[in-house]
């Protein structure tokens, strides 16, 4: 059924880690062989069972173990109980920060800053590691383009080009050069692929992606993380296009090993080899693993019952080669040779507690929470806040004083008391002249199922029994009539978003909408925050509230990034990674889009509601307008193999230092396939003071201008005429045209 085999390839014949690993799988039986490509949870309701397997060598990494002395526990097991004493692999969900808390990674996208993700990750590994911690389930690099998909938030938005930038920067942050290093940990990119593609955006349901957008958008940023040098990947639940991706060899073998040459170890999802009889794909738990295993799972990631405690036996039965089995399990070995394991499987109890507490982590915190908030309106100049001419703020909103909320769903090693909620950063920052009053106004709300994440330990909702709703409405009210400025948080609460959390609406939950509603009433100027990990429904909020500010979950300092904008100390610089839709009937909308039949009635393809977004992909005020000049592309005739650098004067035509993103976008006007309107092909945040001018230079050549033609089913690059603009969104208008020859 196979011609998978183990040797070593050209590239791997070389490396002594290789032999090493080979002479331990010498000696290794084929249960023990399934042992090591067999990864558990430890979970409080599995933790027993996690432990025999590991001493009777069934298991060879385990995932949720966050405990320094826990995880040193299990790995003294494994090394000295067994019979190979071969260590374990810790994985665990580093997502967004371990106990210092960055902002989600949609807002990280939203910073269109590489350099501060990767500051976030290394952070993030070094303190995953000092409790033991060798590998990162992370970043999601999942196109998202539906926000009824919960997992959106995870994700880097709709961008194949920025979405692979972001990606990139994941991984090297995570792994830096070497993951074997004492403070980086092995990256793992998920969920490969299509997971965000999901039918209806309904978690886990069926992708059925096209070939080119498959090979334009989908794939890229697994690529990207890929040449980075990520050590794994994980495989998606659900089907693409009619194959389920944990067992489509053509994605896991074909894709990632052959065309792309992915070195590392591939794993499942969580209970997806076990998913294949579930889909219909597989007859038993048998014919799971041994399928699952061909098609290019090395390591089965399960709750508890590995369908991989068959593959024994189906080696038995010739349904697998010894070959295919070891090729995986050498991954394995080599995986945890590379990382040091045998040398040092413990780690160093003493050193976490100072590791996970240090200060200049929570500064890179704070600094990447206030890149990654988004500006999205400011009539009047609301913003920033005039400290000199205001004696009263009146904060309102369930999320302005909640640890839990601000940092955001997939945290779990967070400190409540290590928090800064928005009240304490805006307190701490206006200081004693300003009296900053709170009210929530309404209780919180939550999902009406619950959580698979309301068992772990400070997670479960609050349902707040003792809350007088009219009382505390009517107070919120009357705090704003007697205030200078309203300060509103509204938004999403976390665990309405995330994995198994697709919602079929965009509206504010709850009575929120109510709530600003009769803030806006009272006439006192407001600014409305709001927190959320994908686009919500503020059609109304965007006529009637003169500053919105975007600043979604963002993490431990989020109190302190905001205070800190709302104040101008720092001046905002996000800018959307996906198009806002006003409502979730218009979706998916994109804005890189193809062109047709009546493009002029492009925003009116509904008669009952526009169909153009709230706003656009790219887009972000800042506290000063900046003007671009000047732009210049040189050669304008880009022959095949040779690239043009692109260049413009962006000027900062404002009163305060301020940040842009300059982005640069492209259009072929013809060609051996239809192309996007507009498809961004470079980008760059600066920051410039008043009147400061800046020329800003980009490159353009071969991987910018090829694209996958569904037709050949080729990379093409075309000889064609196009169209370039840059400017400060997707909608930019400053251009230039250039061509491409042979
Ligand atoms: C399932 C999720 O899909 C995946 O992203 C996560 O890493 C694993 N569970 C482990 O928690």
């Amino acid at each position: 059924m196979d011609n998978r085999d183990a040797s070593p390839g050209p590239d791997r014949e070389g490396r002594e880690t290789w032999h090493r690993a080979q002479e331990l799988l010498a000696r290794m039986t084929p249960a023990e062989k399934a042992g090591q490509l067999t990864q558990l949870f430890y979970f409080p309701q599995t933790a027993a069972k996690g432990e025999a397997a590991v001493r009777s060598g069934e298991a060879g990494a385990l995932l949720f173990v966050a405990d320094p002395a826990e995880t040193n526990r299990l790995q003294r097991i494994a090394v000295e109980e067994t019979r190979l004493g071969i260590p374990l692999l810790f994985g665990f969900d580093v997502i967004h920060g371990f106990r210092t808390i960055f902002p989600v990674p949609l807002a990280m996208a939203a910073s269109w800053d590489p350099d501060i993700i990767k500051r976030a990750q290394s952070i993030a590994a070094k303190e995953a590691r000092a409790v033991g911690i060798h590998w990162a389930f992370a970043p999601m690099v999942d196109i998202a383009r539906d926000p009824r998909w919960g997992r959106m938030i995870e994700g880097a938005g709709e961008d194949p080009f920025l979405g692979s930038a972001v990606a990139a920067a994941h991984v090297r942050g995570f792994q830096g050069d070497d993951p074997a290093d004492a403070d980086r940990v092995i990256s793992g990119p998920k969920h490969f692929a299509g997971y965000g593609a999901a039918m209806g955006g309904r978690d886990y349901d069926e992708a059925n992606i096209s070939d080119s957008e498959l090979w334009n958008v989908y794939l890229p940023p697994f690529e990207a993380a890929v040449k980075a040098g990520c050590g794994n990947i994980m495989a998606a639940y659900m089907d693409l296009n009619g194959i389920p991706a944990t067992g489509n060899r053509w994605l896991l073998s074909e894709v990632l090993r052959n065309t792309w040459d992915f070195q590392g170890f591939v794993v499942s999802d969580a209970n997806s080899v076990r998913d294949l009889e579930t889909h219909g794909f597989a007859r038993n738990q048998e014919d799971a693993a041994t399928r699952a295993l061909w098609a290019g799972i090395d390591m089965e990631m399960v709750f508890m019952d590995p369908a991989y405690t068959t593959l024994p036996q189906s080696l038995g039965d010739g349904q697998i080669s010894e070959g295919v089995l070891d090729t995986s399990v050498l991954r394995i070995l080599e995986t945890k040779i590379n990382m040091g394991l045998f040398e040092n499987p413990y780690v160093d109890e003493s050193r976490s507690t100072e590791v996970l507490e240090a200060s200049p982590h929570r500064e890179v915190a704070r600094e990447a929470a206030e890149r990654s908030m988004v500006l999205l309106r400011n009539e009047g100049n609301v913003l920033p806040l005039d400290d000199a001419q205001l004696a009263s703020i009146a904060l309102i909103g369930p999320f302005a004083d909640d640890p839990r909320e601000i940092i955001g769903p997939w945290s779990f090693d967070f400190r409540n008391d290590e928090t800064v909620t928005i009240l304490d950063g805006i307190r701490h920052r206006a200081g004693n002249g300003i009296d900053v009053r709170y009210a929530p106004g309404i209780r919180r709300a939550h999902r009406v199922f619950p959580s698979m994440f309301d068992a772990f330990p400070g997670q479960e909702p609050d349902r707040q029994p003792d809350f007088d709703d009219d009382g505390e409405f009517r107070k919120a009210i009357d705090l704003a009539t007697s205030s200078d400025v309203a300060v509103v948080v509204l938004g999403e609460w976390q665990n309405m978003i995330g994995e198994d959390a697709s919602r079929a609406s965009m509206t504010l939950p709850g009575r929120q909408t109510e709530l600003l509603q009769a803030v806006v009433e009272t006439g006192t100027p407001v600014v409305l925050l709001l927190m959320n990990g994908r686009p919500l429904d503020i059609t109304w909020a965007n006529d009637r509230v003169p500053a919105i500010l975007d600043i979604w979950y963002p993490g431990s300092q989020g109190g302190h990034a905001v205070a800190n904008i709302l104040f101008g100390d720092v001046a905002p610089g996000g800018k959307l990674p996906f198009t806002w839709p006003r409502s979730m009937n218009q979706v998916p909308l994109i804005s890189s889009h193809t062109r047709s039949h009546q493009p002029e009635k492009q925003g009116e393809r509904y008669w009952d509601e526009p169909s153009t977004p709230l706003f656009p992909f790219g887009y972000g005020l800042s506290y000063s307008p900046f003007a671009y000049r000047n732009i210049r592309i040189t050669p304008d005739t880009i022959h095949s193999g040779t690239t043009a650098t692109v260049s413009v004067e962006v000027t900062n035509t404002g009163a305060r230092t301020a940040d842009d993103v300059a982005q640069m976008y492209i259009h072929q006007r013809f060609g051996s396939a239809s192309r996007p309107i507009r498809e961004l092909k470079g980008f760059q945040r600066v920051t410039l003071e008043a009147g400061e001018r800046r020329t800003v230079t980009f490159t353009l050549g071969p991987d910018q201008l090829r694209y996958w033609n569904a037709a050949v089913r080729d990379w093409v690059i075309d000889e064609a005429e196009f169209d370039l603009w840059i400017g400060s969104d997707s909608t930019a208008s400053l251009q230039t045209t250039f061509s491409t020859a042979r």
